[in-house]
C-alpha cells in the first residue's frame, strides 16, 4: 500500500502534485471511514454504516427480472459470435443501436414531453467523464465556470483538477430554500471579473445534489436568459431526471429549449449517466446531449479517451429500448424513492431534526444547525466527526459540498437495505434522546 503523503523523488507534473482534485475533502474522508470498517448486520454491527453514497440499490430487482426473463440479452453478451465482435475495435461514435436506446430512455424520463436525436448523443464513462470533457471544450485553463452551491463534492476534481478551470460558487442559502436567484447568480458573475477570472459557462444540477429538488420553471427560465445576458454556455446535469418522486415536478432545460423554437439552444448542453436512475454506477455510462454541432464534434473526438465498452452497450440496448420496461421501472423506481424518502424525513422528524422539503433525489437534506456549539464550519465539521466517530454513521457535512450556512448534511437512504437504514436511523434517534436528557 502507498502512503498517502508519499514524495516521489523523481518530480511529477504539476497536475499530478496539485490538490485541486479536492480529495482531501470530509465527503471522501467518510468513504475511507466506511472503508476501514464497514457495517455488516452479522459481522459487524457496530460498523459505520455508509450514508455518504448517492447510489440507487431500491430497483435491482427490477432489472435483475428483466435479465432473467431476457436469457437472449445475455447471449448477445455472451455467446461466441457476440463474444467476437464486442471483442474487435469500436470507433468513438459508440453503437448507433444504443445510442438510440439511450435518447429513447432519456425521452421517456422526460414523460415524452421532449424528443433527442441520437446523433447528438455522445457517450462517454459515467457523468464524470461527461462533465470534464464539456469543461475542456468550453474553457481555457484559468478561466471559471459558475457553480450553485451546494454542490456534489466531486465537482472539485471533474471541472477543476484536470483541466485547470476554476470554480465560482453560487452562493444559494435557506432563506428561499436555497433557490438560486438572479443577484446571487450576478454577485458570482462579478467576484469572477472582479478576480479577473473569464467565466464561460454555468454547471447547475437538476435535480439537485445535495438537495434532493427539481428547478422550477421560472429558475430555469432565469438562469437561460442570464447565460444569454452574459454569452455564456450552460451545462445541466440531469442524471437524477429518473428520481424525481413524480414525473410531473421535472422540467428538463430540454423542454424549456422546445417552447423557445431553440432559441439559444447552441449554448445548452445536458449531462446524463445511467449510475443514479437505474443505479448502474459500475457500468460507467454517460451521455453528453448537445444542441451544438461544435461541441458535439468535438466531444466525440474526445470521447476516445473515455468511451464506454461495446460490451456494456450491447447488453443495455435492448433493455433500454423496451419501452414497456422502461415505462414500468420509472415509474416504480420513483415510487420507491419516495416511500424510502417520505420514511426517512418521518423518522427524523420525530426525534427532532427537520429536512428541507425535497422532491427528488437519492438523499435528504438534513437540518443540524441547532445542534453545532458555535454557528461556523469548525462547528459543523466538529458535529460530523462526532457522528462518524461515536455514531459511525458517514454523512456529508454541507461544507464539503461549499454550503455558506454551517450546520446541513447530506444524508443518503437509497445505497442500503430497509434494515440498515433503519439501525442508521435508531441511532440517530438514540443520539437525540440522550441530547434530550443532558
Ligand atoms: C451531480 C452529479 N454529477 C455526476 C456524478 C457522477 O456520476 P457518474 O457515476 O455517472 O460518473 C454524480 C455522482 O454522484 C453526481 O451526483
Amino acid at each position: 500500500m502507498v502512503a498517502k503523503d508519499y514524495k516521489p523523488c523523481v518530480p511529477l507534473s504539476a497536475i499530478a502534485t496539485s490538490t485541486t482534485h479536492g480529495e482531501d475533502s470530509p465527503y471522501f474522508a467518510g468513504w475511507r471511514a466506511y472503508d476501514d470498517d464497514p457495517y455488516d448486520a452479522i459481522t459487524n454491527p457496530s460498523g459505520v454504516i455508509q450514508m455518504g453514497l448517492a447510489e440507487n440499490q431500491v430497483s435491482f430487482d427490477l432489472l435483475e427480472k428483466y435479465l432473467e426473463e431476457h436469457q437472449e440479452v445475455s447471449n448477445l453478451v455472451n455467446g461466441i459470435g457476440g463474444f467476437r465482435e464486442n471483442a474487435l475495435f469500436q470507433d468513438y461514435h459508440g453503437l448507433n443501436s444504443f445510442r438510440k436506446a439511450m435518447a429513447s430512455f432519456m425521452e421517456e424520463i422526460r414523460g415524452g414531453k421532449v424528443k433527442f436525436d441520437s446523433n447528438r448523443i455522445v457517450l462517454t464513462a459515467g457523468a464524470t467523464a461527461a462533465n470534464e470533457l464539456l469543461t475542456f471544450i468550453i474553457a481555457n485553463p484559468g478561466d471559471a465556470l459558475l457553480v450553485p452551491t451546494p454542490y456534489y463534492p466531486g465537482f472539485d476534481r471533474d471541472l477543476r483538477w484536470r483541466t485547470g478551470v476554476n470554480i465560482i460558487p453560487v452562493n444559494c442559502n435557506s432563506s428561499n430554500k436555497f433557490q438560486i436567484t438572479k443577484q446571487a447568480l450576478e454577485d458570482a458573475y462579478t467576484k469572477a471579473e472582479k478576480a479577473n477570472l473569464q467565466v464561460k459557462g454555468l454547471l447547475m444540477t437538476n435535480p439537485s445534489n445535495p438537495l434532493g429538488m427539481a428547478m422550477t420553471r421560472s429558475v430555469l427560465e432565469e438562469i437561460l436568459n442570464f447565460i444569454s445576458s452574459k454569452n455564456m454556455h450552460l451545462i445541466s446535469d440531469e442524471i437524477y431526471s429518473g428520481s424525481v418522486f413524480s414525473s410531473e415536478e421535472f422540467i428538463s432545460i430540454a423542454e424549456i429549449l422546445e417552447e423557445r423554437d431553440y432559441a439559444d439552444a447552441q449554448r445548452v448542453h445536458i449531462v446524463y449517466s445511467l449510475s443514479k436512475d437505474l443505479g448502474l454506477p459500475g457500468f460507467r455510462v454517460g451521455a453528453i446531449y448537445s444542441y451544438n454541432d461544435a461541441v458535439v464534434t468535438t466531444a466525440r473526438r474526445m470521447s476516445s479517451f473515455t468511451l464506454v465498452s461495446s460490451q456494456t452497450q450491447k447488453m443495455l440496448s435492448p433493455m433500454l429500448s423496451d419501452v414497456n420496461f422502461t415505462k414500468n421501472y420509472i415509474k416504480t423506481n420513483r415510487e420507491r424513492l419516495k416511500r424510502r424518502y417520505d420514511y426517512v424525513v418521518k423518522r427524523l422528524r420525530e426525534c427532532g431534526i427537520e429536512c428541507l422539503h425535497g422532491n427528488a433525489g437519492l438523499f435528504c437534506w438534513m437540518n443540524l444547525k441547532p445542534l453545532l456549539e458555535e454557528a461556523t464550519t469548525e462547528g459543523e465539521l466538529k458535529l460530523w466527526e462526532m457522528i462518524l466517530k461515536d455514531l459511525k454513521l458517514d454523512i456529508s457535512p454541507g461544507s464539503s459540498c461549499h454550503c455558506a450556512e454551517p450546520g446541513w448534511f447530506r444524508v443518503c437512504f437509497a445505497n442500503m437495505s430497509i434494515e440498515t437504514l433503519d439501525v442508521a436511523l435508531s441511532r440517530l434517534t438514540s443520539f437525540m434522546e440522550k441530547r434530550k436528557k443532558t
